[in-house]
């Protein structure tokens, strides 16, 4: 069978580091609040002059050096962000210019945190039909810029970050993506969103006093959710690709709080060296969480050949889902 392979993969981390003592100056929160309830300690947040399309260009640029091959080899782009850097034309079309004058077709994706899952499972099927044979999948966000630094329980969460896989078509091969699961379900919306800005409410001078631009959350409800959608999404895609949980060498889980990526290890009682935790040191970076996750996973050693990698993610939508790998 014709599966699609991880070739490459590249991150992205801007250089300026802001910590929960920075932000203990901006809003009224602790170190200590932070660190118990988020597991957080420092996030790095993006300069005036870094956007979505170039945290997500250099990421692009290290995959591709990761799977030696240049941009004008590419024959597709998938783009997941939740922070375009317009919302339109699109950060893939951006991307493309950026790396090269050789056009590349492209779209982005927008399904929350679960977006780099939800990419990985298109270009999956598009390798799969034959159609295309190197496509890059991107997961970059800057979330800082929609954050509320006036709203403390969401100010101490974000960071920016970007990352991207190069992934290839293979025939005859074990390696590569098993299988997938995603899930979308509207009915909670409201719980995590971004009310301003589009169709429904135009961008005005009240939208903008009444800070409507920027994300709004509903803590509670979406960490609930999220207990129940992390599970649940490792399980079915493992099942999608025919193993079980008894199967997976590393589980890769989207980082948006620490206490909730302990409440999937301990309901699948994996031993901690077989999940990836860097949210202290970036927070969530949404989109971009998993393969900055997953990079620091292989920089360690931790990543070995053949091993069955999970990628799992939840976010606004609601959406949640999973990627299985063999690596
Ligand atoms: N510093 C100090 N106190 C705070 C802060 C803060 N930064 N934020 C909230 N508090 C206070 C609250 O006001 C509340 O005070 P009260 O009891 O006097 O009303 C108290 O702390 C407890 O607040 P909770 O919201 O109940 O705290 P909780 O333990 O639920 O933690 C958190 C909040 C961290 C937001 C948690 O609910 C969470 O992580 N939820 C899931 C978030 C998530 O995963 N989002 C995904 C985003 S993905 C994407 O698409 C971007």
């Amino acid at each position: 069978t014709r599966r699609a392979v991880v070739a490459g993969l590249g991150t992205y981390v801007p250089e300026k580091v802001l910590t929960n003592h920075d932000l203990e100056q901006m809003v009224d929160t602790s170190d200590e609040w932070i660190v118990t309830r988020t597991g957080i300690r420092e996030r790095h947040i993006a300069r005036d002059d870094e956007t979505t399309s170039t945290m997500a260009s250099e990421a692009t640029r290290r995959a591709l050096a990761d799977a030696k091959i240049t941009a004008e080899d590419l024959d597709f782009i998938v783009c997941a962000t939740n922070t375009p850097d317009t919302i339109f034309p699109s950060t893939a079309a951006r991307v493309q210019h950026q790396l090269t004058d050789k056009p590349i077709p492209g779209i982005d994706i927008q399904a929350g945190c679960t977006g780099l899952i939800y990419g990985m499972e298109l270009a999956s099927a598009l390798i799969q039909s034959g159609a295309y044979r190197n496509i890059l999948v991107i997961g970059a966000d800057k979330l800082t810029s929609i954050t509320d630094y006036q709203d403390r329980t969401t100010a101490v969460l974000f960071g920016d970050a970007a990352g991207a896989f190069v992934l290839q078509a293979k025939d005859d091969t074990e390696y590569g993506i098993l299988g997938s699961y995603l899930q979308a379900d509207g009915r909670g919306g409201d719980l995590l969103i971004q009310p301003a800005g589009g169709s429904l409410m135009p961008a005005s001078h009240e939208t903008v006093e009444a800070r409507q631009h920027y994300l709004k959350m509903n803590g509670n409800e979406t960490f609930r959710f999220a207990v129940k959608a992390m599970p649940e999404a490792v399980e079915e895609g493992l099942k999608r690709a025919g193993l079980g949980v008894e199967d997976m060498d590393l589980l890769v889980p989207h980082q948006a709080n620490l206490r909730i990526i302990d409440a999937a290890v301990r309901r699948f009682e994996l031993d901690p060296e077989r999940v990836v935790v860097n949210i202290d040191r970036y927070g969530n970076t949404s989109v971009a969480t998993i393969p900055l996750a997953l990079q620091e996973a292989r920089l360690e050693g931790r990543v070995h050949d053949g091993d069955v990698v999970v990628l799992c993610a939840f976010g606004a939508g609601l959406t949640w889902g999973s990627n299985v790998i063999r690596w």
